[in-house]
């Protein structure tokens, strides 16, 4: 299964694929975990330390995977995967260390062509956390065109909920099979705001994680998570339901 981690800005992206991948890999699956965000944390929310994550290779631009190009998917993950504590390798696809040095598509396309490769002897779940925003859907091709679910990460506000729904439009245009939402920071009554507002723009909920000051909290030690909390099992149970990839 190939999973694209997406929403508006700060809704809890890195840290719902970081709680995810860790989900997965306690159920025994590998787990390829992949930051597309040109500026990465997803290495610190999966255990590693600041200095490990800043240390990572880079995947080279405009990298070709597959038969015509010049790696196999084993070959990316053998040179570039880093294992990190928490059971999940991680590839760390883009990374701004320049001021002035140009756009990141050369990142991306990388990202889409080794998405577009049968991953089956790497990773049971290929999960990769995006960058805020659209644009990933809208530029050339689309980075996660060969994603096969989309996940879109909402905190309780109307504006997280209609990006979901304009993710849902734009999904649907590159052929990606399965967009969800994802509630997060759900506190009082938020799940029944998500399920409400969900309902009026079209957008089908997989589930709802709640606001958790331990999240916050590992933030500040710059520390993963100490324990992946239930609500997230209860997602992946979700996720293989409705994906049907169960086993
Ligand atoms: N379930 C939660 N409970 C409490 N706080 C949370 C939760 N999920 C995320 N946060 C907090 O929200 C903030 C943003 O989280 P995170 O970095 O995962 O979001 P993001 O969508 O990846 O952000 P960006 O758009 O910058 O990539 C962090 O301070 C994090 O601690
Ligand atoms: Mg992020």
């Amino acid at each position: 299964m190939k999973l694209g981690v997406v929403g508006k800005g700060g809704v809890g992206k890195t840290t719902v694929s970081a709680l995810l991948g860790r989900a997965f890999a306690a159920r025994g699956r590998r787990v390829l975990a992949v930051d597309t965000d040109s500026n990465p944390n997803l290495g610190v929310s999966l255990g590693l330390d600041q200095w490990r994550t800043d240390a990572m290779s880079v995947l080279p631009r405009s990298l070709i995977v597959g038969a015509a190009g010049s790696a196999s998917a084993a070959d990316v993950v053998r040179d570039y995967g880093v294992e990190t504590p928490t059971g999940v390798t991680l590839l760390s696809a883009i990374k701004v260390t320049e001021a002035g040095a140009g756009c990141t598509c050369a990142g991306h396309a990388s990202v889409r062509s080794l998405l577009g490769e049968v991953m089956a002897e790497q990773a049971d779940v290929t999960l990769v956390d995006m960058e805020a925003g659209l644009e990933h859907l809208s530029r050339s091709g689309g980075t996660l065109a060969y994603a096969d679910v989309l996940l879109v990460v909402m905190e309780p506000s109307r504006k997280s909920v209609i990006t979901a729904a304009r993710t849902q439009a734009l999904a649907a245009e590159l052929g990606i099979p399965l967009v969800f939402g994802v509630g997060n920071k759900a506190r009082g009554d938020d799940e029944a705001f998500f399920t409400a507002l969900c309902g009026e723009f079209d957008v089908p909920l997989l589930g709802v994680l709640p606001y958790d000051d331990a999240v916050p909290a590992a933030d500040r030690a710059g520390t993963a998570l100490g324990e992946v909390p239930a609500a997230v099992d209860a997602l992946v149970d979700a996720l293989e339901s409705r994906t049907a990839i169960a086993g």
